[in-house]
């Protein structure tokens, strides 16, 4: 029996519940098939032993688990994956940091995952690999017999062939990924850039549908990652009644709320976003006790030195903010660094007027789907999102589009929102909750591996 494996570096815990639409959609096609999925433990160890790994059986689902060493985790995780690649992929040069020494680890840690998996993998089983940690994985399968289909997908953004062959040993990377048989983006313009880099860096060229270069075909694609729609819908219709939430809807007093939900990470555009706030406020003093901001950014990889400098510069800003603006009985702007569970945010999605989504660049952004997908049909907020998270190829339709480096923009696009009325706010939501259907997170997940296999598995009891 063909079995599917899953790789990536973050594993949800194996004995909680899934509350992302990715691990709810894995979680269930693993269920389907039977199979493994293996990623990183989350734990460490000196330096001077040997990594632990443990194998558990949960129902259809074999979770394995390897420890790192402090080492690897410094040099392959915060080094390479998170201070080279990280940046690199989102454009942003000027943050990437080259050191030999993180790309050596890396590529360590990506053998040893081979190594594991490699003694697991049976004829027949298919092999996902997961984002950016683990782009050489398939090669170094490769290396040790695995010929059965492995495909891998990308979950972040693949820039241009300027910018990523910055990256001294580019071309190995590229090299040691025609090992895939299929290669997953989450936009048709990603899919191009990272073809473009294969035939401006590799002796490769195109045939009919596939790329070829010397011995292996693999195919390209766009295969764009989605939500869990109706799950959301009705979380979000649902949440009304919690306690956080009625909390929180006595406290606005009858301001309107706009709600900005990211991780704490310098793509997220979170610095420019409470510029365009503050410019807003500035531009409509009269608005001023009216609306009021949340934003939710729990921290994110706070070791990695760059993610500690913006720690800090959005705490100064909103300090900055609350301190020109605040009034006794007003705050303009609630600044949180903690982490919500599906329920509440589903909650305050549907709660809020305005979702400020305005990455500097994402590669899909679930959260503008979320937003969405949370809203009362009735009385629908309105989404602003930026032109450079490819979530604006499904939702461009409804959303105001906007520059994310733009502040004036942004001030304008708040109020654009807030004054939009009801019919327009109802056909804008009706366009992005047909895109929403029309591509679930399962639909996403089916239609992948239809692809990686060639042809359907017995994934008939993932929800349609
Ligand atoms: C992005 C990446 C994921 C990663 C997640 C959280 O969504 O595409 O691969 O797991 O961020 O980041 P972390 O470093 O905490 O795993």
């Amino acid at each position: 029996m063909s079995r599917l494996i899953v790789v990536s570096n973050r594993v949800p815990q194996p004995g909680a519940p899934s509350t992302g639409g990715l691990a709810v959609a894995l979680r269930a096609a693993l269920e389907a098939e039977g199979g493994i999925w293996m990623g990183w433990s989350g734990k460490t160890c000196p330096d001077d032993e040997d990594p632990g790994f443990t194998l558990h059986q949960n129902g259809a689902i074999t979770w394995a688990l390897s420890d790192l060493t402090e080492r690897d985790l410094a040099e392959y995780y915060q080094g390479f994956a998170n201070s080279a690649l990280w940046p690199l992929f989102h454009y942003r040069l000027g943050l990437t940091e080259f050191a030999r020494g993180d790309s050596a680890g890396y590529h360590r840690v990506n053998r040893l995952f081979a190594e594991r998996l490699a003694g697991m993998v049976r004829p027949g089983d298919l092999t996902w690999v997961h984002d950016y940690h683990l782009l050489p994985l398939g090669s170094e399968l490769r290396t040790r017999g695995i010929s059965g289909r492995i495909g891998y997908f990308h979950h972040i953004p693949w820039p241009s062939p300027d910018v990523f062959l910055a990256l001294p040993g580019a071309e190995r990377l590229l090299q040691a990924m025609t090992a895939y048989d299929l290669i997953g983006f989450q936009t048709a313009v990603d899919a191009q850039n990272f073809e473009a880099c294969l035939l401006r860096a590799l002796p490769a060229r195109r045939q009919g549908a596939d790329m070829v270069c010397g011995t292996r075909r693999f195919r390209v694609g766009a295969f764009p990652i989605s939500i869990d729609t109706a799950g959301f819908e009705r979380r979000a219709a649902q949440a009304a009644g919690e306690p956080t939430l009625r909390r929180m809807r006595a406290s606005l007093t009858g301001q309107r709320l706009l709600i900005g939900v990211d991780r704490l990470d310098y793509t997220k555009g979170i610095p420019e976003r409470i510029g365009g706030f503050r410019r807003y406020l500035s531009d409509y003093p009269d608005q001023a006790g009216q609306v009021s901001f949340l934003q939710i950014a729990p921290r994110s990889r706070s070791d990695v030195e760059q993610y500690e400098a913006l720690e800090r510069e959005i705490a100064t800003l909103a300090g900055q903010l609350a301190g020109e603006w605040g009034r006794l009985d007003w705050t303009p702007l609630r600044y949180v660094n903690r982490a919500f569970g599906q329920n509440v945010l589903a909650g305050l999605y549907r709660q809020a007027d305005v979702a400020l989504v305005t990455p500097l660049r994402d590669g899909m952004n679930l959260v503008a789907k979320e937003f969405v997908a949370s809203q009362d049909p009735g009385n629908p907020g309105a989404l602003v999102l930026s032109r450079f998270a490819g979530a604006v190829q499904e939702l461009g339709n409804g959303a105001i589009v906007v520059n994310p480096y733009d502040q004036e923009a942004i001030a304008q696009a708040i109020s654009r929102a807030l004054a939009m009325p009801l019919p327009e706010r109802q056909s804008r939501h009706t366009a992005m909750m047909r895109s929403l259907r029309a591509n679930t997170v399962f639909d996403w997940c089916r239609t992948y591996l239809t692809a990686l296999e060639g042809h359907e598995m017995g994934l008939e009891k993932l929800p349609a």
